[in-house]
């Protein structure tokens, strides 16, 4: 397939908060809208900005915004977008769903995913009743399949605005729009293979951010759905990346990680192609990054040099997220996955025999079309004999469009919760038994935030990703302390600070 790649930049490529907003005062709204992006967006930012500020006068209070991701890393990468532009647009963000604009960010790739969003969405109609001015936006990979966007017009007319995920970087565009239409905004674009830099953005956590690297997905596993709601693979310029990176650094950003659906493929088609283990080590250069990490790794494309990165360089986290989806070569092949059981475990053994004592965690998939008991004996043996820190696993869930979705034989589903309940005790044994092997070891943790259950506690990371909970206090937050692991609960510590 061709895939015309185009890439727009703005001089002010990468500007903070106070630059964002003296820039938006500069637009001259009588000036006329710009053809290109982002300026064109950052017209309808400041016209937006002008929308809201004209309702808080006339409400005499500020408007408030709720965004909810209901997906993976990439999902919530492009709601810390959403509520960076929502930030310039005049909102006050709230973690409460009675808000003056609700934005959700759908997940397709399984159906309770799909079957959560309506559920909540019932309760949003009744939220809106109680204020008629509320607005309720839709994005994200569900509004990329037509009959999902159909029932919405149909039965869920209250919704002010549904757009997909190939326009996000148009937000305040459709913004403006959905606030000026009587009826609900459709707009999802098919295949939009644009990049757009520069736009406002907002962090989760000050100290910790996603990176993009790729967009979209191109190896069409035949039980997926993301390919086809988030179009083809393409990667962003290792400059922008950087460029970035370096940004985040300097504004106190110490751990960053790399997001992409199969990052070991980063690279390849751009005009001058540069793989994933050399923009890892350009991202290791930087100064004030402590810590590096990626995900996700399909096994199919997974080089030596890769690791050899990785052990080289300090920065880069000791953690593979490696996923499996089934230990028979058999089952691989129908879910075209490009490799067998055996390279699998080949792979493996190269990456141990390099890093010993890397964490390596997994997702796999029970049910799948046609697996059979044997099959099914074939995952177990993997996960026995390569021993995951730990691993997601999932139920097969039947994605319409998709090549499994017609397949014959779909296991009922008894057979395959029984399969699942198996697998999850093994994993389950494995990875408490795998994580705990740092017990009465010191290790420096990032943390994060105050524990939820108990304050006297704060919670963090250590370099492999595994949770460390030790007696602290909301000043520890963003730093890195050197912790004394005393007990293991499974798949998390409880530790004390080490001084
Ligand atoms: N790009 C990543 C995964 C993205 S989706 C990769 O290839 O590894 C995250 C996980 O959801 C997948 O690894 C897979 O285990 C699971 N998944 C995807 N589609 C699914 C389906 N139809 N049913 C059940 N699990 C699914
Ligand atoms: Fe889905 Fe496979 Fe792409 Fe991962 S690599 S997003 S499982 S199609
Ligand atoms: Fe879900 Fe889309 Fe991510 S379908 S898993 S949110 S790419």
């Amino acid at each position: 397939m061709n895939i015309i790649m185009r890439k727009e930049m703005s001089e002010a490529s990468i500007m903070n908060k106070e630059e964002t907003e003296r820039f938006l005062n500069t637009i001259d709204l009588s000036a006329g809208i710009p053809l290109t992006e982002p300026d064109r967006q950052y017209y309808f930012l400041r016209k937006g900005r002008m929308l809201v500020e004209q309702k808080s006068l006339a409400k005499g209070r500020s408007l408030t915004a709720h965004s909810e991701c209901f997906g993976c890393q990439m999902n919530a990468r492009d709601s810390e977008k959403l509520t960076g532009m929502l930030e310039c647009l005049g909102y006050t963000m709230t973690d409460r769903e009675e808000a003056d604009f609700v934005i959700y960010n759908t997940c397709t790739v399984r159906e309770n995913a799909n079957t959560r969003v309506y559920g909540r969405l019932g309760y949003l109609h009744n939220r809106k009743n109680h204020n008629p001015d509320m607005m309720i936006a839709l994005c994200g990979c569900m509004m990329e399949e037509p009959h999902v966007v159909e029932t919405l017009e149909h039965s869920f007319s209250f919704v002010s605005l549904i757009f997909g995920t190939h326009n996000l970087y148009r937000f305040p565009e459709l913004f403006v729009k959905a606030w000026e239409a009587d009826s609900i905004v459709v707009d999802i674009e098919k295949d939009n293979s644009r990049i757009v830099e520069g736009l406002p953005n907002e962090r989760k956590f000050p100290f910790k951010s996603g990176i993009n690297v790729t967009y979209g997905c191109n190896n069409f596993c035949s039980y997926c759905i993301v390919p086809y709601v988030r179009g083809r693979e393409r990667s962003r310029e290792p400059d922008d990346i950087i460029r970035e990176i370096t940004a985040m650094a300097s504004d106190g950003v110490s751990e960053v990680m790399l997001l992409g659906q199969n990052v070991n493929s980063y690279g390849k088609t751009l005009d001058t192609p540069v793989t994933f283990a050399k923009l890892l080590e350009r991202a290791a250069g930087i100064d004030g990054i402590r810590r590096i990490r990626f995900m996700t790794s399909h096994p199919k494309d997974l080089s030596a040099e890769l690791i050899d990165v990785m052990k080289s360089s300090d920065k880069i986290c000791d953690h593979l997220h490696l996923p499996l989806q089934s230990g028979s070569s058999a089952v691989l092949k129908a879910m075209n996955r490009h490799y067998t059981k055996e390279q699998y475990l080949g792979l493996v053994d190269m990456i141990r025999s390099k890093i010993p004592d890397i964490s390596l965690t997994t997702d796999i998939i029970v049910g799948f079309p046609g697996e059979t008991e044997e099959d099914f004996r074939e995952t177990l043996d993997v996960v026995r004999r390569v021993r995951f820190d730990s691993a997601y696993t999932f139920l097969y869930s039947r994605r319409e469009g998709t090549p499994a979705a017609s397949m014959p034989e779909q296991i009922p589903e008894e057979t395959a919760k029984e399969r699942f309940s198996r697998l999850l005790a093994e994993v389950q044994e494995i990875g408490q038994n795998v994580t705990s092997r740092h017990t009465g070891t010191i290790q420096e943790i990032l943390v994060e935030s105050v524990n939820r259950q108990d304050p006297t506690l704060v919670t963090g990371r250590m370099r492999n990703n595994t949770v460390v909970h030790f007696p602290g206090s909301s000043d520890l937050i963003g730093q890195y302390v050197p912790v004394l692991l005393r007990e293991s609960k499974g798949f998390y510590y409880i530790g004390r600070k080490y001084n």
